[in-house]
């Protein structure tokens, strides 16, 4: 056995040992033997075991005291403060540390389609969306400093005025929109004409372009958009990008894979009987690949109805297609009539009350959740 060798197994020991010195006693002491067998062995590598213990022992326990001593500090706020000065924040100030359950940043909150016509209304006056992209108002949430509606989707409402056109960009931003009031108002996409009518569904998925016209010179038209933005935003992938277009030369597309129209999502409603599960009224859920952040639903409450209350990591924008009725969120009611808007913050429990036959688009996030994992879900049985 050569000398390195030797102390190569030295080298194991001494390694060994400082484990089982946390460890177990017999391993302590069977490590301590073989050490101290080894240098009765080698009397003439002295010099190295002690350059090796000194190596080992001596300069790692220096280190660590010198570390130690840097940490020394006269008081818990003089702690803190070299902290910060070193670029750190310590992690026991301020909000942090896990939390058993989700906690909230956004307010379940509504928004009245009365009041957001007339506001609309009165901007058209004064706001050209060659200068503005679009004429729109957003629904900003009620928490402080929030310009989206929730913290995944956020909702706006739109105007067109009568012969007017916002020119057509595209973003990697998902959209898309739920028709209010039209009667000749169109959507450009990708180059082809879409005609909206009220409470049909265009959307304008990733990077599609879309400009937005209206034939008609007396009325203007009205939507709600809907979007993925503030997801999109927060994960800094926003792209943006605009073109001019000749729309009065384009073809009109009547049956465009963006397009889900009223017509036919009114006709399947009325033929679905009520689902089993009281959680909802007859439900359709919408095909939208094109939009994968998003899933869409149509919902139809008969008069009266009352659904079981459900609480979800998902986010819910609830907007009322026809009929009236309210919302409750955890202990607050929000009544709702065609147009108006409901944003349901996720992990808040909630459900629906129809006052009258009612139909109710569902925007959710629960797509993106599911893929992640991160979907839970929970049926609040004595609220419903
Ligand atoms: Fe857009």
């Amino acid at each position: 056995m050569t000398s390195d060798h030797l102390l190569s197994l030295i080298r194991s020991r001494i390694l060994y040992f400082q484990i089982s010195k946390n460890g177990s006693s017999f391993n302590y002491k069977s490590n301590l033997i073989m050490i101290i067998k080894y240098f009765l062995l080698l009397p003439h590598l002295k010099e190295n075991l002690l350059e090796l213990y000194k190596e080992e022992f001596l300069e790692d326990d220096m280190s660590k005291t010198k570390a130690a001593e840097a940490l020394l500090v006269a008081s818990d706020d003089e702690r803190d403060k070299k902290i910060y000065q070193a670029g750190f924040i310590p992690g026991w100030i301020g909000e942090g540390g896990l939390k058993p359950e989700p906690i909230h940043e956004f307010n379940a909150c509504s928004w009245n389609w009365d009041k957001g016509k007339e506001l609309l209304e009165a901007a058209a006056r004064s706001i050209d969306p060659r200068v503005a992209e679009r004429r729109n108002i957003r629904m900003a949430n009620t928490a402080n400093e929030k310009r989206t509606s929730l913290n995944t989707i956020h909702t706006s409402y739109q105007m067109v005025a009568p012969g007017e056109f916002a020119r057509a960009h595209r973003h990697t931003i998902n959209a898309g929109r739920l028709i209010l009031e039209s009667s000749g108002a169109f959507t450009t996409l990708d180059g082809e004409k879409v005609y909206m009518e009220p409470n049909d569904i265009i959307l304008t998925p990733n990077w599609v372009w879309h400009g937005l016209g209206n034939d008609n010179e007396v009325s203007g038209a009205f939507w709600i958009d809907f979007l993925d933005d503030p997801l999109v935003s927060s994960l800094k992938t926003i792209f943006f990008e605009v073109r001019d277009e000749d729309y009065e030369t384009m073809e009109t597309n009547h049956n465009s894979p963006y397009h889900i129209k009223w017509r036919d999502l009114d006709k399947k409603l009325g033929t679905l009987a009520p689902g089993v599960d009281e959680s909802y009224g007859c439900r359709i859920k919408l095909d939208t690949p094109s939009i994968p952040s998003m899933d869409l639903f149509m919902e139809r409450l008969d008069n009266k109805m009352k659904t079981r209350a459900i609480k979800s990591t998902a986010n819910h924008i609830f907007v009322c297609v026809e009929g009236s009725g309210s919302t409750q969120v955890e202990d607050v009611s929000f009544s709702w009539e065609r147009g108006d808007v409901v944003a349901v913050p996720s992990w808040k429990s909630f459900f629906h009350h129809a006052s009258s036959k009612s139909s109710l688009l569902e925007i959710t996030d629960q797509p993106l959740m599911e893929m992640l994992g991160w979907y839970r879900s929970s049926k609040i049985i004595s609220e419903g």
